[in-house]
């Protein structure tokens, strides 16, 4: 079939199509529909299946004569150490460390935080906790305590899963100090900490709390998995969104399997016994859908890498992973090439390896800009596929189906629309949009299988966030426009969430932590153009009256408490002082104008004919070039 008769299959008779997807699946009870109503009224697919996910990415694949084959490749430059996992011994594994959580009271529906480094630890965590029909929330890394506390607090998990430290290059971070603030800042409190020890950090135990992973699972007897519902929670994901809360994304498990498998075959064109490797990590979605879940569901082997595109230890890290462990397929952001190219212009690492196995690179997570696109496939002389999707989708909304019909590649769009998703370009006022014009990009409902059914404990929040803006669509939030030929290019965000370095973050929450500092008055933080990380954020800030306090202290103030609030990766480095923020008559701060003064003169931006005082504008261009915040522009 070609992508044409895919798509019009999936959109005119999802109940088929879907429905002979599932089927490739084995499931414990073979689900009677693909969709239909909940008690509430919900859209909901494949209710009445009943599965488990952990067997179809494990236990399927060993039954099936794959026990040998290598499930898991782990290599982390920054340890110096290197593993290989086999179908049965990822199962072996996995399977007692459910045994190991079923001892410490974990069953069906309840929740466990993983907040471990790329670690096969990590995996084996979520892959247990799904065999018990447990719900994971596995929270990165790089966020600080109080992340990981609103998130404890939100979910309300039984046990902590982490490890002894995760290491950045040469730098270990200990976990330790940061999970212990975590749980005093917590209201709720977990009976358990399990930790993995690392030989790199040692662990101070609380012997009423904290147990040693490797030693608990060696008293665990294995767990067998436990049937759920297609539409009970595999994962809470937590993404950003405009407020300082996190959004607690919910995903259901038949859905997402059966949309991953699909996704894997027709985009990916990945098969079984294939080496996939998806250079993120387990804290975002892209490391739940292919670096765990996806590749392990099709059975392929995934390759868990623990260090950087550079510096881990130069900007070969990538062209050597891809080669010795004979990927197939290469998924990352663009920011991480955007760094390569920085360090290697000319890609001279790359005459050192043999990257024959390559066939294609997906890139996501923000933007491709036609330079990065244009040296990546230059320099490796392969298709390099851009694709859009989102933590509430969990697979691409937008791709080029390699795996049906490889179609030509537009640079700057990413492509054409996957099974299921019918995106339109809406106005402001929901009026939809004719080719070429740049609008909302909203998909009507229902979205297709593995894409959020609600938010975590929030159902109201779901609703007003993604589907009252416009009544019979999901609001995604982002901008953009649908060609002639029907090529969907993606704009960026309509709202205040920023992409840093391929991290999705909010500038609602950076606003908030700063808020708290005793001599801001108000501030605005806006994302803006850099090199190399996509966006920056830089904050705007009014002092309280009477305040004596200088540029660098203040700068320094705010730099250190976004770092212990939110973590070293929110990135933000810069404060400008200002007397004024630029509002409407309304109060609203208007953040674009900000952004665009940052990559334009004064003279260039229109102002707004709601503002209520336009020096305030100026002051900003001011500012920009005074504190040189414009040299972020390109
Ligand atoms: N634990 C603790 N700290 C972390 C961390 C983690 N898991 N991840 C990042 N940090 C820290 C970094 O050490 C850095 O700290 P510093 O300010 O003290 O130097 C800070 O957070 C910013 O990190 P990052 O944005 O990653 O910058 P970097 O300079 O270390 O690396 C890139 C830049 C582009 C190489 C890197 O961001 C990258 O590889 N990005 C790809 C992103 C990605 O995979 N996104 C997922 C979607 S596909
Ligand atoms: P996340 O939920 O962290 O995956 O971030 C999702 C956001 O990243 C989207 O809403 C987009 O703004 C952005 N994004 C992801 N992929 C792309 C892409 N291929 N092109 C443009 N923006 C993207």
């Amino acid at each position: 079939m070609s992508y044409q008769e895919t798509y019009w299959e999936s959109i005119n008779d999802p109940e088929a199509f879907w429905l002979r997807e599932a089927q490739l699946l084995q499931w414990i009870a073979e689900p009677p529909a693909a969709l239909s109503l909940d008690e509430q009224g919900r859209q909901r697919w494949f209710r009445g299946g009943r599965l488990n996910v952990s067997q179809l990415a494990l236990d399927a694949h060993v039954e099936a004569g794959r026990g040998e084959q290598p499930a898991l490749l782990y290599d982390s430059p920054v340890s110096g150490s290197r593993e290989q996992y086999t179908y049965r011994q990822l199962l072996d594994e996995v399977s007692r460390a459910a045994g190991m959580l079923r001892d410490l009271g974990v069953g069906h529906g309840d929740r466990v935080v993983i907040y471990m480094p790329m670690i096969p630890e990590a995996v084996i965590a979520m892959l247990a906790c799904a065999r018990l029909g447990a719900i994971h929330s596995v929270v990165f890394g790089g966020f600080a305590a109080n992340e990981l506390a609103v998130r404890i607090d939100d979910a309300n998990p039984r046990v902590v899963l982490t490890a002894s430290c995760g290491i950045e290059v040469d730098r270990v971070i200990p976990y330790q100090p940061l999970v212990d603030e975590a749980l005093r800042r917590a209201e709720h409190k977990p009976a358990r900490v399990v930790y993995v020890s690392r030989p790199q950090a040692q662990v101070a135990w609380d012997e009423n709390r904290d147990l040693d992973w490797h030693t608990q699972l060696a008293q665990s007897a294995p767990a067998e998995p436990v049937a759920v519902d297609a539409t009970d929670p595999l994962y809470i994901l937590y993404t950003s969104g405009t407020t300082g809360k996190p959004k607690g994304v919910v995903r259901d498990s038949g859905g997402y399997a059966v949309a991953l498998n699909w996704s894997l075959g027709a985009i990916y064109d990945l098969h079984p016994g294939d080496v996939f490797w998806t250079a993120s990590d387990v804290g975002w979605v892209v490391g739940h859908s292919y670096i765990v879940y996806g590749p392990l569901i099709r059975g392929c082997t995934t390759v868990v890498y623990e260090g950087k595109p550079v510096r881990t230890p130069d900007a070969g890290a990538f062209w050597r992973v891809i080669s010795e462990y004979r990927a197939k397929a290469f998924f990352t952001a663009p920011t991480a090439f955007r760094a390569i190219k920085k360090e290697d212009p000319e890609a001279r690492h790359l005459q050192d390896y043999d990257l024959s196995c390559l066939e294609n690179v997906f890139v996501a997570g923000e933007r491709l800009d036609p330079p990065t696109y244009e040296w990546l496939s230059q320099t490796l002389q392969r298709p390099v596929i851009d694709h859009w999707w989102q933590t509430e989708t969990g697979w691409p909304i937008v791709a080029n189906p390699m795996g049906i019909e490889p179609l030509p590649i537009k640079s700057g769009s990413a492509t054409v629309p996957m099974a299921g998703y019918d995106i339109r370009v809406l106005d402001d006022s929901g009026r939809e949009l004719p080719a070429g014009e740049q609008g909302n990009l909203a998909i009507r409902l229902p979205l297709p299988p593995g894409c959020l059914p609600t938010l975590w404990n929030d159902e109201a929040r779901f609703r007003k966030s993604y589907l009252e803006r416009f009544p019979g669509f999901y609001d995604t939030s982002d901008g953009g426009l649908i060609d002639e030929d029907g090529y969907v290019y993606v704009m960026g965000r309509v709202d205040d969430v920023i992409n840093v370095a391929g991290h999705r973050l909010s500038t609602g929450e950076m606003e908030e932590v700063i808020g708290d500092h005793s001599a801001v008055a108000e501030c605005a933080v806006v994302g803006i153009h850099d090199d190399t990380k996509g966006e920056l954020p830089v904050a705007f800030v009014v002092l309280k009256d009477g305040t004596d306090i200088d540029q660098e202290r203040i700068e320094e103030d705010l730099v250190a408490m976004i770092r212990n609030e939110i973590g070293a990766i929110a990135s933000l480095r810069r404060v400008a002082v200002v007397q004024k923020l630029p509002k409407t008559r309304s109060g609203k701060i208007l953040r674009k104008s900000i952004r665009t003064l940052a990559k334009e003169a004064r003279e260039q931006v229109p102002t707004p004919s709601t503002i209520d005082d336009a020096s305030s504008l100026d002051e900003i261009a001011d500012a920009i070039q005074t504190y040189n915040l414009g040299r972020y522009a390109s």
